[in-house]
């Protein structure tokens, strides 16, 4: 999968500072630290598109990154972590109502990637976004990040956890691009994109 180009379009601390969309937008969901921002960097091949840190809780804006491929173009949205205990209150109570107002309300929006550590597994933050999600009509699709620190035997224990559980869940790794392109599929998928063979 080439991605011809990849850049910023705009970043916001709040939903209505960011312009209307344009393309169909996918959205990269999860707790703070869990590899969204690398993931976005991996998806588009691009070491330095999107700021990553070893402090959780770095992307504290909205941002969303246009892509242009062969033959169409989408923007990828990066939200901002939740479940990281030691920001303020005030900041982690906002989170919720702003997320999900933003989720509902962005017509360009057509699936939510929920990022979850692959050594952790779904965890209650995240069954409540996946329920939220559902509550509200958008397609939420669990995506494992950072298989490459699971053994083969730890891979094999989570993926029949996930199984038993009734989940689909796509495995990744932005340290060595596993699942790259099995989830361009399932993003381009779930934005309705036919890319010109
Ligand atoms: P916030 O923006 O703070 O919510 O974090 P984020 O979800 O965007 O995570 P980010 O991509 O910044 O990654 C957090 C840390 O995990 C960084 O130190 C990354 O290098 C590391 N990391 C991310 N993905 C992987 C992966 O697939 N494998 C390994 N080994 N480390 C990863
Ligand atoms: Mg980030």
């Amino acid at each position: 999968m080439d991605v011809l180009d990849a850049r910023l379009l705009a970043a916001s601390a709040k939903p209505d500072g960011l312009p209307p969309p344009m393309f169909a937008e996918v959205a990269f969901a999860g707790r703070s630290n869990v590899g969204k921002s690398s993931l976005i960097n991996m998806l588009a091949r691009r070491h330095k598109l999107v700021r990553t840190s070893q402090t959780p809780g770095s992307t504290r804006v909205v941002q969303i990154f246009r892509l242009k491929l062969r033959g169409a173009e989408m923007d990828f949205v990066d939200l901002p972590g939740y479940g990281y205990a030691s920001r303020s209150k005030a900041e982690r109570k906002s989170w919720g109502p702003m997320i999900e107002n933003f989720l509902s309300n962005r017509a360009g929006l057509r699936a939510v990637l929920v990022l979850v550590d692959a050594r952790r597994g779904v965890e209650p933050d995240d069954e409540e976004l996946l329920s939220f999600l559902d509550s509200i009509g958008i397609r939420g699709i669990v995506v494992l990040t950072k298989c490459d620190k699971l053994g083969a035997n730890e891979r094999r224990t989570m993926i029949a956890r996930f199984t038993r559980e009734g989940r689909t869940a796509i495995a990744t790794s932005s340290s060595n691009a596993t699942g790259r392109d099995e989830l361009w599929k399932i993003i381009l998928d779930a934005a309705s994109i036919t890319l010109p063979a």
